[in-house]
């Protein structure tokens, strides 16, 4: 999923950083600020079990579907009760995964919450119409199928995963749901298709939590804690407002032009909290290595991340220069390169 400050393409250099700071007998990871679940993904690559948190419920969504998930599901009782219906419409497909989603993308399109609010027909053209009432189809079914208990939970959220996965490639924005545009660009008007999910191996017993990461530092331990905190004064909840509604599939109230749900505030974002959430989780930390990312351009200061890592070992910080492309009014894109930082201490005993 393209989102604001993802990890993915810093990946290599997260994973250099660990592998120099490690003592090779670390077990458990804790990826506090989760997001698409990147970083959190990289450490179950690497055979630690996961806990990861995050406020947003899409972002609680897609870490529930590839942390706690480690095989394609079977969907069996989805299947034997769909028989007719797979063998019917899904005649092609191979595996369960591929027939359930077959069967989802193969629903004529519902009215509903998404396509009321966030389609042409209620004046907000952030997906098609065609994308908004398959979107509401599908939503509906996943949740249907669970309250029917035809679907167990992490089959819930894998289909869920895949839905808002494919639902953001065909957002009619210029890269976050701040504003949608006007005229649909061309891959807003492909046809929203859900596909597999890309597991990664073979880990038991990763949780994720959708909690605030002040909350629940004070109840778990873990050998690496790697924080990856939102570091301008730009909201998620605000940014990511419409994948928000369609993972908790509620009727929020919705005001303005772009149809902005309520949203939790984060600390993090706010220059007068954000040192003192910081510290608070930073003291509070039972880990043996601490990882953040904060670059230069953040609402806390290099040296006031400094000071406040030096409160548990002696900090070190990485950096790598990181070229990253600025959508410009949803037409040009820029290159803007910026140095990408991974502050580092090793916990005093
Ligand atoms: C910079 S992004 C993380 C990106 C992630 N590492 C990735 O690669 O996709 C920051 C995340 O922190 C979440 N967040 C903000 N405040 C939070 C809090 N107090 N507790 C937990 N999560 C929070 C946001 O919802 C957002 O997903």
């Amino acid at each position: 999923m393209n989102y604001i400050g993802s990890k993915h393409s810093l990946l290599p250099f997260i994973e250099q950083v660990w592998r120099e700071v490690r003592d090779n007998d670390e077990q458990t990871a804790c990826d506090m600020f989760a997001g698409t679940g990147a970083v959190g993904r990289l450490f179950k690559r690497l055979g630690l079990r996961v806990i990861a948190s995050d406020i947003q419920k899409y972002a609680f969504a897609l870490n529930k579907a590839y942390l706690e998930i480690n095989q394609p599901p079977r969907f069996t009782r989805l299947r034997n009760a769909y028989n007719f219906a797979i063998a019917a419409n899904a005649s092609n497909a191979e595996s369960p995964v591929e027939q359930v989603l077959e069967l989802l993308n193969g629903l004529e399109g519902a009215p509903g919450f998404i396509s009321e609010n966030y389609s042409p027909a209620g004046n907000r053209s952030y997906y098609s119409t065609e994308n908004a009432e398959k979107a509401d189809a599908i939503r509906q079914a996943i949740r249907d199928w669970r309250e029917r208990k035809l679907i167990s939970e992490p089959e819930q959220f894998y289909l869920l995963a895949s839905l808002l996965e494919g639902i953001d490639q065909v957002a009619n924005t210029a890269s976050v749901y701040g504003a949608f545009l006007k005229k649909f660009k061309t891959s807003a008007l492909k046809p929203l298709k859900l596909k597999p999910l890309e597991l990664s191996n073979q880990v038991k017993g990763c949780k994720v939590h959708n909690r605030d990461a002040n909350a629940l530092i004070r109840e778990i331990e873990c050998d690496v804690l790697y924080l990856d905190p939102p570091y301008n004064h730009r909201q998620y909840g605000a940014n990511y407002h419409v994948l928000e509604t369609i993972a908790a599939y509620d009727t929020p109230k919705l005001s303005g032009v772009t149809g902005m749900r309520d949203y939790p505030r984060s600390r993090y974002c706010q220059a007068k909290e954000a040192a003192e959430a910081m510290e608070d989780l930073i003291v509070q930390a039972r880990a043996k290595h601490i990882l953040l990312s904060y670059n230069d351009e953040g609402v806390l200061n290099l040296e006031e991340i400094n000071r406040i890592l030096s409160l548990r070992g002696e900090p070190k910080t990485f950096q790598q220069k990181y070229s990253r492309f600025k959508a410009d009014n949803g037409r040009e894109y820029k290159r803007d390169a910026t140095i990408e930082f991974v502050h580092y201490v090793r916990v005093r005993r």
